[in-house]
C-alpha cells in the first residue's frame, strides 16, 4: 500500500491524501520519498487530466515532520549521501510546486516541521479550526534547520524579520495565530468545508505560481541588499551571538540559509539550505539535542521510570496544602488540567490568596485571547480554598507545601491522611528533608512520596518524584500518572540529601562562589556561566536562592553526617558565604543585597567591594574562560555521574532530562550525562582528574566513571 492515495475525481481535482501504513503519524522516510517519487511521476503523466490537486492527511495529525530516527543516525562518512537524499525529496516536491496546476494543502492536524513544509510549497494552505492544531518549523529546538525549502519560502512568503522569529526560536502557531501571520490563507469550519475552499480556490485560480516563480519578484519587507535590510543584517549575526553564547549553531545557519538564499533564485536557495542543514544534521550539538530532547523525552513520556504492572490512575480530586509561592502554583497547575483541588491554608485570606494567584495567571491568557471567560470561570470553579482539613475528605492525594520544617510537616500529614480515600497518597513537595524522615509521621509510610515541584510552577515542567525507603513501587507509578495528568515530566529519583538537582544544583552554585574566593574576577564567573550555556551565572543565582538560605541547608547537612557518624568536608565556597552574610550583611537578592547591588531604579550591578575584597589582579588577568567552563560544566557533570553510582538516579534519561529542565544545565550539551558521553569517557575522565590535581578532590572521577573509562563506555 502506497504511503500517498492517488484519486482523481471526475471533477479533475486530484486528491493526495497522506497515510503511511502502519505508522501512527505521517513522517518523511524512506517509505515517504518512495511514494512522492511515484506520485510525482503518475501526476506529471496525468497532468492534462488534472486540473488541480488537494494535499491532506489520513491520519490526526497532518505531517509529523522528518524522520528523527534517520537523521539522528546520519554520520559525517554519509553527510554527501544525505544531502543528495535531501535533494532530490526536495526535487519532487518543487515538481508539485511548479507543475502550473494550482496545489491545495488542506491541513486537517498539527503540521510542524517537514509536515508545515509540505504546505509551504503548496499554493494555498487551508487550516481547519481547531484551537489545539499547531504550526510552524521548531527544528531550531532539537539543533537543526528546517531542511524542506522552510528557511527558503517563509521569508519569501512574509519577508526576513517576520521569518526569523518562526525560524530562529522555532514558535509553534495556533491557526488564528498562523494566518495573522500570513503564514496560512484560510480557517475552515469543518473537513467538508475545508474540501470545499480548497476546490473553490482551484476553480478560481486554474493557473497558479508562486510569487517567487513569477518575473519581477520582490522579497516583502525588502532584500538583504535594500539599504535598510543591509544595515540591520550587519548587526543581526552579532546580536545572535550574544543570544546564543556561540553554544547553538541551527540559529547562525539558518539566518545564513535564510540570507544567502534570498540573494539567489530559489532552487539555489535550496541547495544553500540542504548543505547547512546537512552540516548540522552530522554536528554534534543536534545529535545531543535530538538525543535528549526527542528521544529520552519521548522515553520518559512512555513510561520512563514508571513501574510496570500497576494500573494508570486518573485523579478527581487533589489537596494543597499551604497556599504560598509553591501551594498556589500547584493548585493552578493541577486545577488548568481538570483536577478538583482543595487549597488549605492556615486562614480562609491566605487560603484566597493563593487562589488568587491562579486567577491572576487566567486573566492574563483571557487578555491575550488564549482562553475564554468561560474557561478562566470553569478552572477557577475547581480550586476550594479553604482553613478547613475537613474540606480534603475524599482526596485521591495530598500534597503539602507549607513551611520547610520537619515538624509543621508531621502535624500536617497526621492532620491530612485521614481524609484521603482508601490507598491515597500522600505527598511532600520539601526541597530539602529526606522523604524517608518524613515518612515517618505517615500512618502509611509505603503511600508517602515526594513530588519536588520547581518555581515557578506554571512555567517549570519538570517534577522530581523522590521516592522513600518504604514508598511502595505502586504508589511511585500512581505519583508518575498525576504528574503526566498534569502535562508535566516526572523524572524518579531515590531518597538521598538534595535529592537529585538540588544536589547538581549546588555543585554550580559552590563552584562559582569558589571561582570568586580564588581571585577570579566576579564578571568573569558569571560570564562563563553564561557561555557555558547556564541560564544565569552562579553569583546571580546565588543571590537568588539568598546566602542565609544556603547556610540554613548547610548547617542542617553537616547536622545529618554528624548524627550518622561522619565527617562533614568544608566546601571552599562556604567561607566566602559566611564572609558575605556575617561580615557584610549581605544575604542575597530578597534583602537587598547580595553579590549584586539592587539599586530601587534601574538594573542590579556587581557589588564594587567585591573587587577589594576577593580578585587578585594577577589571577584574574591569567583566568583561562575555557578552564572556568569546563569546572561548570564539569563538576555538575561528576556529582549527575555519583547520583547514578550512589542509586539516587536511575536512569540516565532521568539524568540528561532532570538536569536540563530541573537545574538548566546547558541544553546544548544534551544533558549532564550526554555532556560526559560527546566529551568521550575517557578524555572527560582524564580532564577530570586534571581539575581534581589543581583544585581539589571534588572533582575526583566517581569510580562509576572510572569504569566506564576503562572500557570507553559510553553511559546508556
Ligand atoms: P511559602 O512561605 O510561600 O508558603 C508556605 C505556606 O504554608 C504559607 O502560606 C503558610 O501560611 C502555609 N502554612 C503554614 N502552616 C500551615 C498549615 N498548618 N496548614 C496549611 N498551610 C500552612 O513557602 P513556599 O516557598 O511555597 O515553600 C513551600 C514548600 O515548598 C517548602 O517545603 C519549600 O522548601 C518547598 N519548595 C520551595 C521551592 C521554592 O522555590 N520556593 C521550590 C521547591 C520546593
Amino acid at each position: 500500500m502506497s504511503a500517498i492515495r492517488y484519486e482523481l475525481g471526475s471533477d479533475q481535482i486530484l486528491t493526495l491524501t497522506i497515510d503511511m501504513p502502519g505508522q501512527s503519524a505521517n513522517t518523511m522516510n524512506t517509505a515517504f520519498r518512495e511514494a512522492l517519487d511515484e506520485t510525482v511521476s503518475k501526476v506529471q503523466g496525468d497532468l492534462e487530466n488534472i486540473r488541480g490537486i488537494i494535499v491532506t492527511s489520513a491520519k490526526k495529525t497532518f505531517f509529523a515532520g522528518g524522520d528523527l530516527n534517520e537523521i539522528h543516525k546520519v554520520t559525517r562518512d554519509d553527510g554527501q549521501a544525505f544531502e543528495d537524499m535531501v535533494n532530490s525529496m526536495k526535487a519532487h516536491m518543487r515538481a508539485l510546486e511548479t507543475c502550473g496546476k494550482p496545489v491545495v494543502a488542506a491541513i486537517n492536524g498539527t503540521a510542524l516541521g517537514g509536515g508545515f513544509e509540505i504546505a509551504l510549497a503548496c499554493h494555498h494552505r487551508i487550516v481547519l479550526n481547531n484551537n489545539s492544531l499547531q504550526l510552524g518549523l521548531p527544528e531550531v529546538t532539537l539543533g537543526l534547520l528546517p531542511g524542506g525549502g522552510g528557511t527558503q519560502r517563509l521569508p519569501r512568503m512574509i519577508g526576513l524579520e517576520a521569518a526569523f522569529p518562526l525560524l530562529m526560536e522555532g514558535k509553534k502557531l495556533r491557526p488564528s495565530a498562523a494566518l495573522k501571520a500570513g503564514i496560512i490563507d484560510e480557517i475552515a469550519d469543518s473537513p467538508e468545508d475545508m474540501m470545499a475552499k480548497a476546490r473553490a480556490f482551484i476553480d478560481a485560480n486554474p493557473k497558479c505560481q508562486q510569487p517567487w516563480d513569477k518575473k519581477g519578484f520582490k522579497l516583502p519587507g525588502g532584500a538583504p541588499h535594500h539599504p535598510a535590510m543591509a544595515q540591520k543584517l550587519v548587526i543581526a549575526p552579532a546580536m545572535l551571538k550574544q543570544k546564543t553564547k556561540g553554544c547553538y549553531p541551527a540559529p547562525e545557519r539558518i539566518m545564513a540559509a535564510a540570507v544567502e538564499g534570498a540573494q539567489v533564485d530559489f532552487d539555489n536557495g535550496s541547495l544553500i539550505e540542504t548543505r547547512y542543514f546537512a552540516e548540522l544534521v552530522i554536528g554534534q550539538v543536534a545529535k545531543n539535542m535530538t538525543g535528549t530532547f526527542w528521544f529520552q523525552l519521548n522515553d520518559i513520556n512512555a513510561g520512563g521510570s514508571r513501574p510496570e504492572g500497576v494500573e494508570k490512575e486518573t485523579f478527581k480530586k487533589v489537596g494543597v496544602l499551604g497556599a504560598g509561592m509553591m501551594g498556589a502554583g500547584i493548585a493552578y497547575s493541577t486545577a488548568n488540567r481538570g483536577i478538583e483541588v482543595v487549597l488549605k491554608d492556615v486562614s480562609l485570606e491566605s487560603a484566597e490568596k493563593g487562589k488568587s494567584y491562579s486567577e491572576t495567571l487566567l486573566a492574563k491568557k483571557v487578555s491575550r485571547r488564549h482562553m475564554t471567560e468561560e474557561k478562566k470561570a470553569e478552572i477557577l470553579s475547581r480550586i476550594k480554598a479553604t482553613d478547613s482539613t475537613a474540606d480534603l475528605e475524599g482526596c485521591d492525594l495530598v500534597i503539602e507545601a507549607v513551611f520547610e520544617d520537619s515538624e509543621l510537616k508531621a502535624k500536617v500529614t497526621a492532620e491530612a491522611e485521614p481524609k484521603l480515600v482508601n490507598n491515597g497518597i500522600f505527598a511532600s513537595n520539601t526541597s530539602t528533608i529526606p522523604i524517608t524522615q518524613l515518612a515517618e509521621a505517615s500512618a502509611k509510610p509505603e503511600n508517602f512520596i515526594g513530588l519536588h515541584f520547581f518555581s515557578p510552577v506554571d512555567k517549570m515542567m519538570l517534577v522530581e518524584i523522590i521516592v522513600g525507603e518504604k514508598t511502595s513501587d505502586e504508589t511511585l507509578a500512581r505519583a508518575f500518572d498525576y504528574v503526566q495528568q498534569i502535562g508535566k515530566i516526572p523524572v524518579v529519583v531515590n531518597d538521598s540529601r538534595g535529592f537529585f538537582t538540588s544536589r547538581v544544583f549546588g555543585t554550580f552554585v559552590n563552584e562559582g562562589i569558589t571561582m570568586l574566593g580564588e581571585g577570579v574576577h566576579p564578571s568573569s564567573i558569571e560570564n562563563a556561566g553564561l557561555l557555558a550555556g547556564m541560564p544565569v551565572g552562579p553569583l546571580t543565582i546565588s543571590d537568588e536562592v539568598s546566602m542565609t538560605l544556603m547556610q540554613h541547608v548547610r548547617s542542617q547537612s553537616k547536622k545529618d553526617v554528624e548524627a550518622a557518624g561522619g565527617t562533614w568536608n568544608p566546601h571552599p565556597a562556604e567561607a566566602i558565604i559566611d564572609q558575605m552574610v556575617i561580615e557584610h550583611g549581605r544575604k542575597g537578592k530578597a534583602a537587598g543585597a547580595g553579590f549584586y547591588e539592587y539599586p530601587t531604579k534601574g538594573k542590579k550591578y556587581l557589588w564594587p567591594e567585591l573587587e577589594t575584597l576577593f580578585v587578585d589582579n594577577e589571577k584574574a588577568r591569567d583566568v583561562k574562560l575555557q578552564e572556568l567552563k569546563d569546572r561548570i560544566l564539569f563538576i555538575q557533570a561528576i556529582e549527575t555521574v555519583r547520583c547514578l553510582e550512589e542509586g539516587v538516579l536511575r536512569t540516565v534519561e532521568d539524568a540528561n532530562i532532570g538536569s536540563i529542565f530541573g537545574i538548566g544545565y546547558a541544553p546544548w550539551t544534551g544533558g549532564a550525562i550526554q555532556f560526559v558521553n560527546q566529551y568521550g569517557v575517557r578524555a572527560f575522565t582524564e580532564r577530570a582528574q586534571e581539575l581534581a590535581n589543581i583544585y581539589g578532590e571534588r572533582f575526583t572521577p566517581p569510580a562509576l566513571l572510572l569504569a566506564h573509562a576503562e572500557q570507553e563506555k559510553p553511559f546508556t
